[in-house]
């Protein structure tokens, strides 16, 4: 059987990667590896290629940026010519980028069998682009393959039948995972001039947190704020850099806090894991700090992954830059939470995936 794997934005490369080495190891699973071109800089496409070493993508639909309606209007006018040039059996997305719920529509109405990757995730908060990404994906989907427990119970919910959710656990630990240690490798808490353990790691690209000047500054107010106390290296997503360069003058950059462009994933890895604190409104990070017992700060006022609080190391604050200041403060001065890794986030789950795709289409 032929699966076409779709990777569109940063976040779904390392989603993609351990998928496609264990299909490959398996002579029954074909896999066709499309990228959307959603993104399309080097830093943050093609070191991703290299580090996860990802094999050149089959099919190129190098949609680029745009408007929500003109990038996923993009990807599905071209998906479509790939579906009926290539017929895939399986169509796997993974995430809740454009590109996730552009493939899935088209698969959809194409009667081919869609699988989502970390379906069932909800933030509740339809202000948030991905919330309606993960919903209609999820609707549309033949196979919910879900990291966590209360993703089941969203999902049924809204009326998904039972039957086409599967418990696997969450794919981006397996990256995380077989990557550590030649992450470990990188030199790049030297070169920032850091030492281990003794830096705060940021990130910040949520349109509700960096597309408005006013919120954005308050932020980076914040942000100067805890660099009084540690360095604090921020690398910079294109959309954040957009608003550094058009609000400059209104916050302050002190030298300690670095600006750097946006790392690839074995340093970033290699960064966060020896970080004192994760400063984030990403939502895969927050459940890589929650597996490598980094404490994380998360600048948003909900979660889909709610698992990383209860069980791991995230706490939300908003973005309220006292709550920011409050709770740097708190872990610099040795506060610590107990956490634990969830449950089959292990590794293990591209395995799970491929046994469960192999068992539904037999020879
Ligand atoms: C997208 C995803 C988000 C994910 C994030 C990770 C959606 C709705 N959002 O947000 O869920 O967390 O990726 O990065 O799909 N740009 C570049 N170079 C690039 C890519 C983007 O310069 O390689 C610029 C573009 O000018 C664009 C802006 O960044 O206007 C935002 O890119 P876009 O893909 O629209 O969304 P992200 O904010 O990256």
């Amino acid at each position: 059987m032929k699966a076409a794997i779709i990777v569109g934005a940063r976040p779904n490369f390392m989603k993609a990667a351990p998928l496609i080495r264990e299909f490959r190891k398996r002579p029954r699973l074909d896999t066709l590896l499309v990228h959307t071109g959603q993104h399309y800089d080097e830093n943050m496409s093609r070191v991703f290629f290299e580090d996860l070493e990802l094999p050149e993508p089959d099919i190129h639909l190098g949609v680029g940026s745009g408007s929500h309606a003109e990038q996923t209007g993009k990807v599905m006018v071209a998906f479509e010519g790939v579906i009926s040039r290539e017929r895939p059996d399986l169509i796997i997305v993974v995430g809740d980028v454009n590109s996730t719920l552009a493939c899935s529509l088209v698969g959809a109405k194409a009667l081919v069998p869609v699988a989502h990757v970390e379906a069932g995730l909800r933030s509740f908060d339809l202000a948030m682009p991905e919330e309606i990404n993960r919903m209609v994906t999820d609707i549309l989907s033949k196979f919910c393959f879900t990291t966590s427990p209360e993703a089941e119970t969203n999902l049924l919910r809204e009326g998904v039948n039972p039957e086409r959710i599967f418990f696997v656990g969450n794919i981006m630990i397996d990256s995380l995972l077989f990557y550590l240690e030649r992450a470990e490798r990188s030199r790049i808490v030297e070169e920032l001039g850091v030492t281990p353990g003794g830096y705060v790691l940021v990130t910040l690209h949520r349109p509700s947190n960096v597309d408005e000047s006013g919120v954005f500054a308050l932020i980076m107010g914040a942000l100067a704020d805890v660099a009084r106390r540690l360095p604090v290296v921020f690398p910079v997503h294109p959309r954040t850099r957009k608003m550094i360069e058009s609000a400059r003058g209104a916050f302050e950059i002190p030298e300690s806090l670095k600006l750097i462009e946006p790392l690839g994933y074995l340093d970033f890895v290699k960064a966060m894991r020896h970080a004192r604190i994760v400063i984030t409104d990403s939502g895969g990070i927050q459940e890589e700090t929650t597996v490598l017992g980094i404490p994380c700060i998360t600048v948003r006022e909900n979660t889909e992954r709610p698992i990383t609080i209860e069980m791991g190391t995230n706490v939300l604050v908003g973005a309220d830059p006292a709550k920011i200041r409050r709770e740097a403060a708190r872990i610099l001065d040795g506060a610590v939470r107990a956490h634990r890794v969830p449950p089959l986030w292990d590794g293990k789950t591209a395995e799970r995936i491929a046994d469960i795709v192999e068992r539904h289409f037999p020879v």
